[in-house]
C-alpha cells in the first residue's frame, strides 16, 4: 500500500492542551486533509473519543487490541503520509524516544517512516527537566520536527515555557513540513464535476460515462493549494470532500443555473465536468411505455463554457475535453472558439481514463504551447493545471 499525503495521523497525548487539538484537527480539515485521530488512552481522560469520532468522521481507537484482524496500526501507518502529535506528554515524549509500542499510538510510530511533527505542552519543569531534553534532543536527531512550546501562563498559577504553541503557528509548521505551496491564499477555485444527466422521462436519462474522479482531484489539489472551492457535481460521489462547498446539480440547465451563481465571484473556473450536448425535448412526467420507446426526440443545449467566457473579467478559464479521435486538433479550435486560457484532453480511445486514477492527454495553453503527458495521476494532472492556472493569474 503506497501512502497518500492527504491522509493525517493526529495523535494526541494526555495533557490539558488535548481540548485544543479539536481546534488543530478542523483547520487541518480545512486545509484538504483526511485526519485519523489517534488518542493515547489516559488523554480520553481529557478529550473522549466520542469528541473526535464526532469531529473527525473516523473511529477513534486507542489500542492495537481494537480491529485485530485490520491490523490497524500497519494497515493506518502505511495509507498516512504525515503524522502530527498534539499536544506530546513528557512521558509520550519520553515513550517514542526509546521505541516503546504499548498504545496504537506509539505502535503507528514504529510502523511509519513519513515526515513527523511533535507538539510539546507541559509544566516548564517539565520541559526544562535534563531527561526530556535529551529526549527531545534523540527525537530531532533522528528526523522528529519537534516544535518549541510557548512561553506563558500555564494551566495553574505557573508561567514559563510549555504552553501549547498557537494553532496558527502549528499549521504553518505543518504546511512548512509538508511543503505544501499555499499559494492560492485567498483565491476562489469554481470547480465543475461528474456528468449531467437529461432526463428522457421520470425514469430514464441521458448520460455519460464521467466519474468525477479529476474534479475531486482538482478540488483537493486547490484546496491543499489553500483556495476556497466550490465544486458543482453532477451525478457522482462529493462524500470524501471536507471544506468544500458542494452544490450538486443533475442537468446541463441545473449546472448552468449554478454556474451563473458562482462564476462572478471565482478567480479560476475549471469546467472538468462532461456535459451533455443535448437533450431531450420532450419534459415528461409519466414514463414512456416501452412500446413507444423508439426514438428520442433532441435538443441543443447551451455552451456553457462559452457562455461564460463572454462574461469574464479577470478569471482564468480551464476547460477539458474527452476525444477518440484528432484530439488535438479538436481541442485547439475548442480553446479558441470558448475562449479559454487552458485546456486538457484526454485521449478517451479504447474506453480509458474514465473511472481511472490516472489519464493520458495533451495540456494547451493559449500562448500555443502543448504539453504532452504519457501517463500521470489525475492528482499530478490536478497540480499541474493549477500551476498553469497560477502563472495566468500573476
Ligand atoms: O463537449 P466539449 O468537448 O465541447 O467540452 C469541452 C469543454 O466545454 C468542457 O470543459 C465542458 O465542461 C464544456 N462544455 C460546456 N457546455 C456544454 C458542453 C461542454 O460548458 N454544453
Amino acid at each position: 500500500m503506497s501512502t497518500d499525503s492527504r491522509e493525517v495521523i493526529l495523535g494526541v497525548g494526555a495533557g490539558i492542551a488535548a481540548y485544543k487539538s479539536a481546534d488543530l484537527l478542523r483547520r487541518l480539515q480545512d486545509r484538504g486533509y483526511l485526519v485519523t485521530v489517534v488518542p493515547t488512552p489516559s488523554s480520553l481522560n481529557f478529550v473522549g473519543a466520542a469528541t473526535w469520532e464526532a469531529l473527525s468522521g473516523r473511529p477513534a481507537h486507542t489500542q492495537v487490541w481494537e480491529n485485530v484482524h485490520e491490523v490497524a496500526h500497519i494497515s493506518l501507518a502505511q495509507k498516512s503520509g504525515y503524522f502530527i502529535i498534539a499536544p506530546a506528554t513528557a512521558d509520550l515524549i519520553a515513550r517514542i524516544s526509546v521505541g516503546r509500542a504499548d498504545d496504537l499510538l506509539t505502535n503507528l510510530v514504529l510502523a511509519s517512516d513519513v515526515p513527523k511533527m511533535i507538539v510539546p505542552a507541559m509544566h516548564p519543569n517539565m520541559w526544562n527537566d535534563p531527561a526530556t531534553k535529551l529526549n527531545v534532543e534523540t527525537l530531532r536527531s533522528r528526523g522528529f520536527i519537534v516544535l518549541e512550546p510557548d512561553t506563558g501562563r500555564l494551566t495553574g498559577k505557573d508561567s514559563g515555557q510549555g504552553r501549547f504553541p498557537e494553532v496558527s503557528r502549528i499549521v504553518t509548521e505543518f504546511d512548512e513540513m509538508t511543503g505544501n505551496k499555499q499559494d492560492f491564499l485567498g483565491r476562489k477555485i469554481l470547480i465543475t464535476a461528474g456528468g449531467t444527466r437529461e432526463a428522457v422521462d421520470p425514469v430514464r436519462f441521458i448520460g455519460n460515462r464521467s466519474s468525477g474522479k479529476q474534479g475531486i482531484a482538482l478540488a483537493r489539489s486547490a484546496q491543499l493549494r489553500g483556495a476556497e472551492v466550490s465544486l458543482i457535481a453532477a451525478n457522482m460521489d462529493s462524500s470524501s470532500l471536507d471544506g468544500i462547498s458542494i452544490i450538486n446539480v443533475e442537468s446541463a440547465r441545473d449546472m448552468q443555473e449554478a454556474l451563473q451563481n458562482e462564476f462572478a465571484s471565482c478567480d479560476v473556473l475549471i469546467m472538468c465536468a462532461a456535459v451533455a450536448d443535448a437533450r431531450p425535448t420532450a419534459k415528461l412526467s409519466q414514463k414512456i411505455k416501452k412500446a413507444f420507446f423508439t426514438s428520442i426526440e433532441l435538443e441543443a443545449n447551451p455552451d456553457l463554457l462559452a457562455e461564460l467566457s463572454s462574461q469574464k473579467s479577470h478569471q482564468v478559464m480551464i476547460g477539458f475535453a474527452a476525444e477518440t479521435n484528432d484530439h488535438i486538433e479538436s481541442a485547439r479550435s475548442k480553446l479558441k472558439a470558448k475562449s479559454l486560457d487552458i485546456i486538457y484532453v484526454n485521449d478517451v480511445s479504447g474506453g480509458a481514463i474514465f473511472g481511472k486514477d490516472v489519464t493520458h492527454g495533451t495540456i494547451l495553453l493559449r500562448n500555443g504551447e502543448e504539453i504532452a503527458l504519457k501517463e500521470v495521476s489525475k492528482d499530478a494532472l490536478a497540480d499541474l493545471l493549477l500551476d498553469y492556472a497560477i502563472r495566468q493569474l500573476g
